[in-house]
């Protein structure tokens, strides 16, 4: 089975499909929500900082595990641990975490569909006003637009690694930077943004707490893809030629320039949009930022640039998160369908066809949580609050499962196949990371601070999701 494995085609296709997996919603819209919330420049240096120090190694843990064993998370965990049940249950849970993520990243990236769509065929107008989104979620065309969505990551996905998802990275990901720098130039440009760039580069120290901290951690390990199956995927498609702690960095490097660029242009483009922005005040979440908010910063171009203009702004935007959108969404279905492909030697297809109906199916059930049905809109009440079903997959395995399957990476490495073992596989086609200080620092701090934090965030966010305490700060 291992022998005929799918492989990526040369080391760039491995770095730009695993950079299109960590490209996401999360940096382009997430880190720079996350940045003005937190502080600006103080935000940007912890996250830094969070990079390198802690996920950088986890990153390299994950690559390693696939790569090694060129097996999915539950087979890679079931090899390296010798088939012990519990590190089965949690290679398990490596697959089960981005099958679910997969059902609610799904709702987000057809809801960019539906604003592309608009914004293509003149109706900017409409996405602008305040009360479109809510309007939008709950209308039936969202149905259509999924089916879209569905049918462009099937397409993807069933040509295979080295044609699909290798060869889609190759083209989407070169696009996606190109616009975002583009864009990001255009909006220097504009009037008052330069207040924008000063919040966001220079550091205010007093705003950096222990909230502010955790706020940065958990923003680089979803940005990143850890936690979550896909690396240890990648990396079992990654050849042995490649130098695998460079590409890591490269990886790392090139999701943190885009989340940082994209700080660039959104945050500039608040302040232009009202130099008065009072960055406390500003919505505090990813979906009303993109969804309610940029469409009137769009809008409001059109007193410089005129309607068109404006109209074609909003839709390198929306295009440049779609296309994020999608490679991320590619990576998160392709865990469980090489995973179904390795535990019950399906085919690609059928292991493919089986798995998108079960995550549209759930899809749907997201979609009309949002007020369509009364039954998903208030599906459960816990910590105080109704929660809707797509909260709930949300608070599950978002915001508690992805630190749990972080720290079990983390001791699966270092306790049980041992750093030694994990060292060879590091410095396979790499012999100079020998004895280096990165390479003591990674066998360090991943059998000691970083599995302390990630369980501390674990038994936290446990407390606060679904008790309502926060027993750390
Ligand atoms: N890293 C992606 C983002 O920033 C999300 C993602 C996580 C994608 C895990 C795949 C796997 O949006």
């Amino acid at each position: 089975m291992a022998a005929n494995r799918e492989q990526f085609g040369s080391r760039l296709g491995f770095i730009l499909a695993a950079a299109g997996s960590a490209v996401g919603i999360g940096n382009i819209v997430g880190f720079p929500v996350a940045a003005t919330k937190n502080g600006g420049g103080a935000f940007l240096l912890i996250y830094a900082l969070m990079v390198i120090l802690i996920c950088l190694p986890i990153m390299m843990a994950e690559f390693a595990v696939g790569r090694t064993t060129k097996k999915d998370p539950l087979g890679a965990f079931e090899q390296l641990s010798g088939n012990s049940r519990g590190w089965s249950i949690a290679g398990f849970l490596c697959l089960l975490t981005p099958f679910m993520i997969s059902v609610f990243y799904t709702v987000i990236t057809v809801w960019l569909f539906g604003y592309l769509y608009n914004a293509v065929i003149g109706n900017l107008d409409k996405l602008a006003r305040p009360e479109y989104f809510g309007e939008f979620i709950n209308d039936g065309s969202i149905f259509i637009h999924m089916v879209a969505v569905a049918c462009i990551v099937i397409v993807i996905l069933m040509c295979g690694v080295q044609k699909g998802i290798e060869r889609a990275a190759k083209i989407l990901m070169p696009a996606l930077l190109t616009m975002l720098v583009g864009l990001m130039i255009f909006v220097l440009t504009l009037d008052g943004a330069f207040a924008g760039v000063k919040y966001f580069l220079i550091p205010d120290v007093a705003k950096i707490d222990a909230g502010v901290i955790s706020a940065a951690l958990s923003q680089a390990f979803f940005s990143l893809s850890l936690g979550m199956g896909t690396l240890i995927t990648y990396g079992s498609y990654m050849s042995r030629k490649t130098n695998l702690p460079d590409s890591a960095k490269l990886v790392a490097l090139a999701d943190t320039s885009v989340a940082f660029i994209a700080g660039l242009l959104i945050i500039p483009a608040i302040f232009s949009f009202n130099p008065n922005t009072d960055t406390d005040k500003l919505s505090d979440s990813s979906v009303s930022l993109i969804f309610n908010f940029l469409p009137k910063i769009f809008l409001a171009l059109e007193t410089t640039i005129g309607y068109i203009g404006a109209s074609i702004v909003a839709t390198i935007f929306f295009l440049l998160v779609f296309f994020a959108a999608i490679t991320s969404l590619v990576s998160l279905v392709e865990v469980p369908v090489s995973g179904l492909m390795g535990k019950k030697n399906y085919s690609r297809r059928k292991s493919l066809i089986t798995l998108i109906t079960i995550i549209i199916s759930l899809s749907l059930i997201c979609a009309t949580s949002f007020g369509m049905l009364e039954f998903f809109t208030k599906f459960l009440h816990y910590a105080g609050a109704d929660k809707s079903f797509f909260d709930l997959i949300v608070d599950i395995f978002y915001d508690t499962i992805l630190p749990l399957n972080g720290f079990m990476v983390c001791m699966l490495v270092i306790y049980r196949w041992k750093k030694h073992n994990f060292n060879v596989e590091m410095e396979h086609a790499d012999a100079p990371y020998h004895g280096t200080l990165l390479e003591r620092y990674v066998d360090i701090s991943l059998g000691t601070i970083i599995p302390f934090i990630l369980a501390a965030i674990f038994i936290n966010t446990v407390s606060i999701k679904f008790f309502g305490t926060n027993i750390l700060f």
